[in-house]
């Protein structure tokens, strides 16, 4: 970032328009990646359609009683679809991705993945790699168990497979890598063809190596007639043989879609991770919420029914995205002391201010009422070594709200960045 200081800028006439803000008093947030009303509105269709205990029978019976632990058929067929991968390697799961991951880890935790010789508990060290700036949530699975987080940095194509290929290949102690493989969390960034295939190929000392494949964003296009195509690692792993697709642990759900802990979480896997997973899993539950699995089937029908829906999703999503990305453009374009991408999809706008300053705006925006995800956040164990990235979350705010915490933003960047 080359600073461009405007000899224009009149820092003290900004100061006095913070003065000025402060006194207003506002409280706005731009922390929560989650739907605004506007959008939870539109999937109210979705509470009508089972009704009687008819609109409850399955192909594989009463969705009201116990059992089918892997989910319902018709349920496993709409992911199927709308995922591009067999039915057969589909678990629709409870309503939510993030604890099926949990889960995932604890289980290798305790009692080790499909064919290795021990649980990763029993290891003296394992770590993880952490393409950031990521996904704060993946980070706290790990800390929370002790698994050491090793960050790797995000390229325009995904993480520097250079370095994924170097580490994984060299150290045993590595047991998995998370990914957001299409308009991920939280800089946009969909991973090229390349890298998935590089993903796909990978040759890691562990024999119990996992890619964690959160693909949570895998439908969530705001230009439906310029959608990102993201390669499908399953395929691309298969052609390589049995070894390659047990690498693979794959994650998705609808709680960008319908309703945020309301929805459905599919986890998807080769057929021997599926069978390992069933078979601790069966100890766990009985069975998940299978009048929700047949609610999401019968409201969309089909793929199509999603991809539909989708789009009036991003009908609402897109003014807000383009109210940031303009506010960014007009307030700090050319300043260089800030940067960032107009993403083409996802939750999320990544901003990137000079080196040492993201507390700094942090700061400055919480003292008069912005809320903004805690400098460091996306980074593991909080600890962003350049202090640079902020996350910007769009969806909640009403678009008035959004415009002034935006220029309030922008404003604290100057301040941080240009005294
Ligand atoms: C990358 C990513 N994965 C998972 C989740 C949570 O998904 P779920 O609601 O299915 O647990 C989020 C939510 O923000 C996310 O950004």
């Amino acid at each position: 970032m080359n600073v461009n200081v405007n000899t224009t800028i009149d820092i003290d006439a900004l100061w006095r328009e913070y003065e000025d803000i402060k006194s207003r008093g506002y409280a706005l947030d731009l922390t929560r990646g989650k739907p605004g009303k506007s959008q939870l509105d539109i999937s109210m269709g979705m509470l009508d359609v089972v009704k009687s205990s008819a609109d409850c029978i399955s192909e594989v019976g009463d969705c009201r009683n116990y059992g089918v632990l892997d989910g319902i058929p018709e349920a496993k067929r709409l992911f199927s679809e709308l995922l591009d991968i067999p039915a057969e390697n589909i678990l629709v799961a409870g309503n939510s991705s993030l604890n099926i991951m949990y889960d995932s880890i604890i289980r290798a935790m305790q009692f080790g993945v499909y064919g290795s010789v021990r649980p990763w508990g029993r290891e003296k060290h394992v770590k993880f790699l952490c393409p950031v700036p990521g996904y704060d949530r993946h980070f706290a699975i790990c800390e929370s168990l002790g698994i050491e987080m090793i960050p790797v940095p995000m390229t325009d194509d995904g993480p520097d497979m250079d370095i994924v290929e170097e580490l994984v290949g060299s150290d045993a102690e590595i047991k998995g890598i998370w990914c957001v493989p299409k308009y991920s969390n939280p800089s946009g960034i969909t991973y090229s063809d390349e890298v998935v295939r590089r993903f796909a190929a990978l040759e890691p000392k562990a024999p119990d190596f996992r890619i964690y494949w959160d693909n949570a964003y895998a439908v969530h296009d705001l230009y439906p007639d310029d959608k990102t195509e993201l390669l499908n690692i399953f395929t691309e792993a298969k052609k390589l043989g049995r070894r390659n697709e047990n690498m693979i642990m794959y994650y998705a759900s609808t709680s960008k879609i319908t309703f945020p802990g309301s929805g459905v979480a599919i986890m998807a896997a080769s057929e021997d991770n599926l069978r390992r997973t069933k078979e601790l899993m069966s100890v766990q539950t009985i069975g998940y919420d299978k009048i929700n699995q047949i609610r999401h089937v019968k409201y969309f029908g089909n793929a199509d029914g999603i991809l539909r829906h989708m789009e009036e999703h991003a009908a609402l999503l897109r003014p807000k995205f383009e109210i940031v990305c303009d506010t960014l453009e007009r307030e700090l374009g050319g300043l260089g002391i800030a940067s960032w991408r107009r993403p083409k999809g996802g939750y999320f706008v990544s901003l990137d201010v000079l080196p040492g300053h993201a507390k700094k705006v942090y700061e400055l925006c919480r003292y008069v009422g912005v809320k903004l995800t805690e400098a460091g956040a996306t980074y593991p164990y909080h600890h962003d070594p350049e202090d640079k990235n902020l996350r910007i979350a769009p969806s909640f705010p009403e678009n008035d709200d959004l415009q002034t915490a935006m220029d309030v933003l922008c404003l604290c960047v100057k301040l941080a960045c240009l005294e």
